[in-house]
């Protein structure tokens, strides 16, 4: 379905929530409002096809609608040994889609849980995802949750991260907000729609700086870590057990 959440002026314009009206759109929301989301999966999926599984974890941590689950799961459709995804998200109506989503595919081993990445124990794991979703989280809580990904990983094991990020330089944080822009614009977003969600992001979406981002990894245990792809005000981010 196409994305009209914002289409409409409102009279309040309230905090963002991933709630079941934005999860019936999401896929179409995320796809116009992320530059590059389908080059970021076919990274993933590339460096996924570099890693030997052996039924071990692989985590989507803010699964929401489970399209990355489901693309990983058909990159390799005849592999006779394939990994056990587990998709992790709070919205209980991003849950209940992402099972039906993976509920149409053949041969998946898969479990849903819903609950804050923040109070969930990680059990041992390959590959760990987390895409545009530690944005969302409290800036207090990230590097309780990157020690506990890193901790979770095998050695050898990757976490792959994907955020909105913060230039650390005014002016250029004014360029690429006005070249983001332009880029919703050329995937059909009118200027209200734009402002509107703007502002419900507001306070609830808050990106760090790439620096914040590599002292995170840093932080958290991780000694080989890179950004792998970024354009303007987004960045996707390696990490190497
Ligand atoms: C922008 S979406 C992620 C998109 C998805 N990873 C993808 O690439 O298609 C962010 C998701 O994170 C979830 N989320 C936000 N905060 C969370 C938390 N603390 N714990 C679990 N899920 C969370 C939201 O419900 C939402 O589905």
């Amino acid at each position: 379905m196409i994305d009209k959440v914002f289409s409409k002026k409102k009279e309040v314009i309230e905090t963002f929530e991933f709630n079941e009206e934005v999860t019936q759109v999401f896929d179409d929301m995320i796809t116009r409002s992320v530059p590059f989301y389908n080059e970021i999966h076919r990274i993933i999926v590339d460096i996924y096809k570099k890693i030997k599984f052996k039924d071990e974890v692989i985590y989507d941590l803010g699964c929401s609608t489970g399209s990355t689950i489901k693309l990983l799961h058909q990159a390799l459709p005849n592999s006779k040994s394939s990994p056990f995804f587990i998709g992790v998200d709070n919205s209980p109506s991003m849950i209940d889609e992402c099972g039906r989503k993976l509920s149409n595919e053949k041969d998946i081993s898969y479990e849903l849980i819903q609950g804050k990445i923040q109070d969930i124990e990680l059990k041992s794991s390959k590959l760990i995802i987390m895409n545009y979703t530690l944005q969302f989280i409290p800036k207090e809580l990230r590097l309780q949750i990157l020690k506990k990904i890193y901790k979770s990983l095998q050695k050898g094991g990757i976490f792959i991260m994907s955020e909105k990020i913060k230039p650390e330089c005014f002016n250029v944080h004014t360029l690429y907000t006005d070249l983001y822009y332009d880029f919703k614009r050329r995937n059909g977003y009118s200027n209200l729609e734009i402002m509107q969600k703007r502002e419900a992001l507001e306070n609830f979406l808050i990106p760090n700086t790439i620096r914040e981002q590599k002292n995170l990894l840093g932080a958290a245990g991780f000694e080989s870590f890179e950004t792998i792809f970024q354009w303007y005000n987004f960045a996707s981010f390696i990490g190497i057990k």
